[in-house]
């Protein structure tokens, strides 16, 4: 089958299709999440936490997420892959968020990307979808600005609102061809959705989105520590690993494995 293009969830939004993203790093997830019929893999700079041990977005570099990138479009054929813009390759200027949106096109392989804000950062969205590259928005709570926001909090209550609206607005209407919503009320998530001609996709924002993405390690139960309440856990990855691992390390110490079958 062939890949998952822009206007394919653009369609879907019309038929009223839900369709979901998954975050993806390396290669086996990527093939993985890819046969499940995840249409959209999200390369995301929450690599800075679940792969390299940060405790935020903010440390994450260009270089580090072509990897992940290259690693994640190696593996993929049908899947639409979306790269993120890290935190300090585009705020500057539309200019500097095309120069790094087209490495990670041209070197990473990614057929769209992300970057985090609303209004602030319309004039990067217009130059970007003005010059080939799809870009998908990300307002409502954005992790680069944490520290401005003074922590991991829900964006939009009472009268700002308002403000998620208008923010998702701005980078619709500069070309965006999909919204990010990720921590605000369901109501305003839903009345966003409504509005907006493109898909929103929640993350902690409700079931009226037109899409969802989840943090694939948090999802799959990887994480040992606490995840956020929006996160359902599919599977209890971590618990299988750790049991492989102590059982592995059990049977080398009790010369179990290897046995005769493992051996030349
Ligand atoms: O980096 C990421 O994983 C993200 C999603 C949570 C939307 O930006
Ligand atoms: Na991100």
């Amino acid at each position: 089958t062939a890949r998952v293009r822009i206007h394919h969830l653009q369609q879907a939004k019309a038929a009223g299709d839900k369709w979901s993203m998954l975050t993806a790093y390396d290669t086996y997830a990527a093939r993985v999440f890819e046969e499940a019929g995840v249409p959209v893999l999200l390369v995301g700079d929450s690599a800075g936490n679940v792969v390299l041990g940060h405790s935020s977005t903010v440390p994450v570099t260009v270089e580090d997420l072509l990897v992940f990138t290259k690693a994640v479009t190696r593996s993929t054929s049908r899947s639409l892959i979306v790269a993120d813009l890290p935190f300090g390759s585009y705020e500057a200027s539309p200019e500097q968020a095309f120069a790094t949106a087209v490495r990670m096109m041209k070197e990473g392989g990614a057929q769209a990307v992300k970057l985090e804000g609303g209004a602030r950062v319309a004039p990067q969205v217009k130059l970007l979808a003005e010059n080939g590259i799809p870009v998908m928005g990300h307002v409502g709570f954005t992790p680069q600005s944490e520290h401005a926001l003074g922590g991991f909090r829900v964006q939009g209550r009472g009268d700002a609102a308002d403000q998620v609206l208008a923010d998702a607005r701005a980078v619709a209407d500069a070309g965006a061809f999909a919204v990010v919503l990720e921590m605000v009320p369901a109501e305003v998530a839903a009345r966003v959705t409504a509005e907006l001609a493109v898909p929103t996709v929640g993350i902690g924002a409700g079931p009226e989105c037109d899409a969802q993405v989840l943090v694939w390690p948090d999802m799959a139960g990887l994480n040992g520590g606490r995840v956020p309440k929006f996160v359902k856990k599919y599977a209890d990855l971590r618990g299988e690993l750790l049991r492989a691992a102590q059982e592995y390390a059990a049977e080398v110490r009790n010369g179990v494995f290897p046995g005769p079958e493992h051996s030349f």
